[in-house]
């Protein structure tokens, strides 16, 4: 017997049988869906920087807010590239960080759901989930803010805006998270300037889309996999390797996907959705092994969500499809991750580990 959900398909392919035609006579970078951020360079390549620029936002000796930053940079041991295109990214608000007084004054269980003192690492973190999850950690109470992102102007507006926001040391440095020297030199970087990280996550992402398996270029898989699955593994061993060497405990959230459990239907994906399948055994996998570090590491898989990248006229006839198969009958908010992003950097989740929680208003239930 036809379920609703296999009704509700069918609707959804009827409706969207004209499309095919019409979404293959574009050119293939115009076809990539959501959150893309995959427009500059098609071939494969590593990038590799020389120097890694550096972006400090802190408070002065009196502690006034952006009165001092400080641009630098720092020369990777050993080797670069452009960076996705600037979307426009809603106004700041402002942050209110979690003072002393107040945590004091928190009920327990609320103080554990914080993350007070923690030195947070957060890739992808210039736009979109992954700067939405950086606003939600200097809320709750980091000691200071770290964005790892390929996007230079990006990249450095957005740390000077959350530093402004919440008057929290915010440091930005322009790393792709396919160079993992550059990413060694980073992190051995911000070890220097607060510490060991406490906790990493990883946002920094692509998709490609609308492409189909027989006739996508082999160059463009393979980048999109060095991006999102090696870029997890290099981003987590890099941050993982400083944990253990400062004997510290620490938590690793990698920003997965539905599209690592499900097929998405109707857009054809396939390389993007075994990346996120590898990110999510991946994720499990370094779980299990970097338990006796007492290091968690979990996976946040979103459904569709809201974020730039989505708002093109283009994807509209393929947002209805989107949505009418999601119970929620919405896409995700660009801060919907926030909540969770911060319960699993926090110590509340602290039996948490090798989980992959979805955050998809109900896609995967069906
Ligand atoms: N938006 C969605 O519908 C959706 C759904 C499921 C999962 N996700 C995942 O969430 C994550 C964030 O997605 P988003 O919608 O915020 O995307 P976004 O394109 O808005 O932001 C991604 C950020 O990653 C950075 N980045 C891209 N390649 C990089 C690289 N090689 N090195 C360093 N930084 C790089 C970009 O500069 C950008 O700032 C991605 O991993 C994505 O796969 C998104």
């Amino acid at each position: 017997m036809a379920t609703a959900r296999s009704a509700l398909r069918m609707t959804s392919r009827m409706a969207a049988m004209p499309r095919p035609a019409a979404s293959r006579a574009l050119p293939a970078f115009a076809q990539r869906a959501f959150l893309s951020g995959s427009t500059a360079p098609r071939k494969s390549e590593v990038i590799k920087e020389t120097e890694i620029p550096v972006s400090v936002y802190t408070p002065d000796a009196k502690g006034v807010n952006h009165a001092t930053s400080d641009h630098t940079s720092i020369p990777v041991r050993r080797n670069p590239q452009g960076p996705p295109p600037a979307v426009e990214e809603e106004p700041m608000k402002t942050i209110t960080p979690l003072t002393n007084e107040v945590y004091s004054k928190m009920p327990s269980t609320m103080q554990k759901m914080s993350v007070k003192d923690k030195v947070i690492i957060i890739t992808g973190g210039a736009r979109g989930l992954g700067n939405y999850m950086a606003r939600a950690c200097a809320e709750a109470g980091a000691k200071a803010i770290v964005i790892f992102d390929a996007n230079q102007e990006l990249g450095d507006q957005s740390a000077a805006e959350l530093h402004e926001a919440s008057g929290l040391p915010v440091v930005f440095y322009k790393v792709d998270v396919r160079d993992g020297s550059a990413i060694n030199t980073a992190v051995e970087n911000v070890v220097e300037k607060f510490g060991a990280p406490d906790v990493l996550v990883n946002s920094a992402g692509i998709a490609d889309s609308n492409i189909p398996a027989e006739t996508y270029d082999p160059a463009m898989f393979r980048r999109l996999i060095d991006i999102n699955l090696t870029g997890s593994f290099l981003m987590a061993q890099a941050v993982g390797r400083s944990m253990i060497a400062a004997g510290k405990p620490g938590s690793i959230i990698l920003v997965a996907s539905m599209s690592g459990s499900i097929v998405n239907y109707p857009q054809e994906q396939s390389c993007y959705n075994a990346s996120k399948a590898g990110v999510i055994q991946f994720g499990k996998s370094l779980a299990a092994e970097w338990a006796k570090y007492n290091i968690r590491v979990n996976c946040i898989s979103p459904g569709y969500m809201d974020t730039a990248l989505n708002k093109v006229p283009a994807l509209d006839a393929q947002k209805k499809i989107w949505k009418s198969l999601t119970p929620q009958n919405r896409l995700g908010a660009v801060d919907d991750l926030n909540g969770l992003c911060v319960f699993l950097a926090s110590d509340a989740s602290g039996f948490m580990t090798g989980s992959n929680v979805a955050i998809d208003g109900g896609y995967t239930l069906y």
